[in-house]
């Protein structure tokens, strides 16, 4: 299929956009490189061997992407652009509402303009705000949002859902995901945090590699067996693969199918316990203390996956170890080492 994958060369849609390939797809990037390098797509080249179709303009910019969609003949469209900072969205929220929430109406009002058919929605285990019990699954409460990030995620989730399900021709998803880490193996390609990462695998890495400090370990006092929060950190590649497996899914649904799925690994992992396994992998001893608790954090949160295995056949390969010892060879091909 013709697949338009906005923000395409950014960290997730880079890894879909090899798995969409390697699946016999022919995916089209659409990205302005604001949370993303142009170097990106060259890399893809040389993974896949393939010529990488890509367009660098805002996906917001209504008549150009009319323009591509035509010309390219999309089926369906996989949607990663978006802000994700849920720091910046407290101290920026109408940057975000404009590019997570009116942009996308934009996007799907061209959808339906153009008989696009099938439509996978980024979206975050953010909108379930902190449980009230665990695992996660796709019924679990929706709680008010967290952040006017987590609230972009939710409106994104309602938005799809409703223009869905009153189209005649959409199908869609709506993607849950928890966290995603680590990089492609050949270190081509992989995260690229803007400034100081406010996550905690590539703030590891850099600690590693001498480019910060130390590490603040942001409180062991919470909930949990060693103080510190649990999330369910998930192999970006698996994750790229549930992009597959959802937009597949979709091929033999009726006009209005709308579903959603979390993606994760199933499997609960503290702050400390990444720490640990990751001087395991590397044998580097990482320099970090222990801090006061971080604004907005939840104790623990992690997914059942039960959903996604049996409707989409999907299931996460990788494990905390190798998702790390990816993310450090990543951190060393960026020479900062
Ligand atoms: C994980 C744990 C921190 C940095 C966020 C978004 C979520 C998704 C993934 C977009 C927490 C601790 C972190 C550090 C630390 N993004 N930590 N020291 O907050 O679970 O999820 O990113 O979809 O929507 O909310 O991920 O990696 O920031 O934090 O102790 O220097 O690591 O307190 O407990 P988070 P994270």
């Amino acid at each position: 299929m013709n697949l338009l994958v906005t923000g395409g060369a950014g960290f997730i849609g880079s890894h879909t956009v090899i798995e969409l390939i390697n699946a016999g797809h022919r995916p089209i990037i659409i990205d302005n490189f604001s949370n993303s390098e142009p170097f990106i797509i060259e890399r893809l080249k040389k993974i896949t061997g393939k010529k990488i179709i890509s367009y660098v303009f805002d996906y917001g910019i209504k008549d150009k992407t009319r323009e591509i969609i035509e010309k390219e003949k999309i089926d369906g469209v996989v949607h990663f652009a978006a802000f994700k900072q849920v720091g910046e969205s407290v101290e920026v929220p109408l940057k975000y509402y404009s590019n997570n929430v009116s942009n996308l109406i934009n996007l799907l009002a061209l959808a339906q303009e153009c008989l696009v058919k099938y439509f996978v929605f980024s979206s975050s285990c953010t909108v379930y705000g902190e449980p009230d019990s665990l695992p996660l699954t796709e019924d679990s409460p929706i709680k008010a949002p967290t952040s006017p990030y987590g609230s972009t995620k939710q409106m994104g989730e309602n938005i799809l859902q409703d223009t869905t399900r009153t189209s005649q021709q959409l199908r869609s998803i709506s993607l849950r995901y928890f966290n995603p880490i680590g990089a492609h193996p050949s270190a081509l390609i992989g995260e690229l945090p803007i400034g100081v990462p406010a996550n905690l695998v590539p703030f590891i890495t850099q600690t590693a590699a001498g480019i910060r400090k130390s590490l603040t370990v942001h409180g062991n006092d919470y909930p949990t067996p060693d103080g510190t929060p649990i999330r369910d950190y998930i192999h970006v590649i698996d994750l790229a693969r549930a992009h597959v497996g959802a937009i597949e899914y979709l091929i033999d649904k009726n006009p209005c199918f709308y579903d959603v799925f979390n993606i994760g690994t199933g499997q609960g992992s503290s702050v400390l316990e990444v720490i640990n396994t990751f001087e395991t992998v590397t044998g580097i001893k990482l320099n970090y203390s222990i801090g006061a608790r971080r604004n907005g954090d939840t104790s623990a949160v992690y997914a059942s996956v039960n959903k996604a295995h049996k409707q989409l056949g999907w299931k996460a390969k990788e494990t905390l170890s190798s998702s790390l010892a990816d993310a450090w060879r990543w951190q060393k091909s960026l020479g900062k080492v």
